[in-house]
């Protein structure tokens, strides 16, 4: 019987991959690694590892000589070497298309609730004060501008939602040709977005070419009053760089579903900050998409056992099961 390391998970039980795996006829070990000393430990002899946050390195791939396929729970797949993985032959598998309508929709209302001051009127009504002028002055979103970095799945969804809100969404991204941009969206560099938009949100995937891509350069070229959303992964902003642009007032308002380290450290400066919204990773969720988004992920596994191909390829090993 084939094995599968279910190598770290938050979830509150995993009855899911339970019956997904037991009616494939697949053995289901689990832990909750937090380095690869521990995920190599767990996985010797499994066929297949299930991630959701737990780093695969190329050290502990070239120990794990059985392994064939890492199905990434989620979309984003920064937490595995894929070069490494493509250098041994390991397959890896990611779960793309569970959550496109969450991340954008979470997106949006990070964006609207800066846009009406929405929290700081519930905070400011909570300290005694009713009047509509309490935080600020408002601006009419209508005369605003969206800008999307990064117009893959979620971003090309954010711009279809954004579009009825804004009076122009302008987007930047070098690895989709003119004709995949949605005719309602202007082409822009990343300088050129920045400094056209009213509000950023962005939705690139963590590499090696976006980590830190949003810092000082990028945030001095905003019109001063703007906002940055970010929903994609904490280390593509430099969150240093984004507290000085909300104490200069280039940034109105920063709102962070994603930061370089989670849960976020406890002595953060973005913890109680007037003008930052947190939520916690939670882009993804709803009930239906985590439900999708962990039966994609286990799917993949299965299917690499049947066929030697995962259903969702980010990288095409050689390993077979
Ligand atoms: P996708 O792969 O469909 O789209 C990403 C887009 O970014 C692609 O079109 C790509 O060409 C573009 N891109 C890459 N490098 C770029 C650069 N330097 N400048 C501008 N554009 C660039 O991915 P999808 O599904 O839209 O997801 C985006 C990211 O959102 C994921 O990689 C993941 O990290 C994050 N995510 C976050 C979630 C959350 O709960 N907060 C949930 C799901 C995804």
């Amino acid at each position: 019987m084939p094995k599968v390391l279910f190598a770290d998970f938050d979830f509150p039980d995993i009855d899911i991959e339970r019956g997904l795996f037991a009616a494939a006829g697949v053995e289901l070990a689990t832990a909750q690694c937090r380095n690869d000393a521990e995920l190599i430990a767990a996985a010797q002899g499994c066929a297949a590892i299930l991630a959701q946050y737990a780093p695969v390195t190329e050290r502990a791939v070239a120990a794990l000589p059985a392994l064939g396929v890492i199905s990434r729970i989620g979309a984003g797949f920064d937490n595995i070497d894929t070069d490494a993985c493509a250098k041994h032959g390991v397959w890896v598998a990611n779960s793309p298309d569970y959550g496109v309508g969450e991340v954008a929709t979470h997106a949006l209302a990070l964006a609207l609730a800066m846009m009406r001051n929405i929290v700081a009127y519930n905070r400011d009504i909570g300290a005694g004060r009713w009047h509509y002028e309490s935080s600020g002055k408002l601006r009419r979103a209508t005369n605003m501008t969206l800008g999307i970095v990064g117009l893959g799945r979620i971003g090309k969804r954010m711009a279809h939602i954004g579009r009825n809100v804004f009076k122009r969404v302008v987007a930047c991204d070098p690895y989709i040709i003119d004709g995949d941009f949605p005719a309602y969206v202007e082409r822009g560099n990343l300088a050129e977005v920045f400094a056209q938009s009213d509000v950023v949100s962005l939705h690139v995937p963590l590499n090696q070419e976006t980590r830190g891509m949003i810092g000082a350069p990028v945030l001095a070229a905003m019109t001063p009053g703007s906002f940055l959303v970010n929903t994609a992964r904490g280390a593509v902003v430099d969150v240093d760089a984004a507290l000085a642009a909300l104490d200069s007032g280039t940034l109105a308002g920063l709102a962070l579903d994603v930061l370089p380290v989670e849960p976020v450290p406890a002595d953060s400066k973005l913890l109680g900050h007037p003008r930052v919204i947190l939520t916690p990773h939670a882009a993804f969720y709803s009930v239906e998409a985590e439900r999708e988004l962990r039966r994609k992920a286990a799917q993949n596994i299965i299917t690499f056992l049947r066929t030697g191909r995962p259903d969702y390829v980010v990288v095409a090993g050689t390993r077979r099961p």
